[in-house]
């Protein structure tokens, strides 16, 4: 059974899960308008769909260990952006906060000796290593390229490579 302040920290980790989507879609959205921006368009669709399943993840164990998981009210997030570059540093500011709020959750854990949701939380901590880096080096790229049309178009192209490049180097790192 999960404590009170076990539970509410989780469920305010699935509002943050919630939030991320909704963000990303946003982002989706901004870059479905925006000419020529069909990778980037597309990698946001799929990282609001991930969010989406770490959202549910967190619902299905909350549920499952006897608590009752909240499904939260949305707030509308930033739905417009100045430039493509703006776009991944909100991406990467977001990704932090994440970070950190999972440790934060896995302090908890221990603190309260929940050693099953520790040991769920580890699948998080490896995710958010991994979102963290395809963040970090989407804005690296991004800021070699500046404002050349040529090298957006290679960004946009190849965004979706990037990701699977960098869980293919973390699966063979773990
Ligand atoms: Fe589920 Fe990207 O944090």
């Amino acid at each position: 059974m999960l404590s009170k302040t076990m539970q509410d920290a989780l469920n305010r980790q699935v509002a943050m899960e919630a939030a991320s989507s909704q963000a990303y879609l946003a982002m989706a959205s901004w870059a479905e308008i925006q000419p020529g921006l069909d990778g980037v368009t597309n990698f946001f669709y799929q990282q609001s769909d991930e969010e989406r399943v770490h959202m549910l993840k967190l619902i299905r164990y909350i549920n499952e260990r006897g608590g009752f998981a909240i499904v939260p009210t949305l707030e509308q997030p930033n739905i417009t952006f100045q430039s493509l570059q703006r776009v991944f540093e909100e991406f990467l500011k977001h990704e932090i906060a994440v970070s950190e709020s999972i440790n934060e959750l896995v302090g908890l854990a221990l603190q309260e000796r929940d050693f099953s949701t520790h040991n769920f939380l580890q699948w998080y901590v490896t995710e958010q290593l991994e979102e963290e880096a395809l963040a970090r080096t989407l804005n690296d790229k991004l800021e070699l390229v500046g404002d050349d049309k040529g090298g957006i178009y290679l960004f946009d192209k190849d965004i979706l490579l990037f990701r699977s490049a960098i869980s293919k180097d973390n699966n063979a790192a773990g």
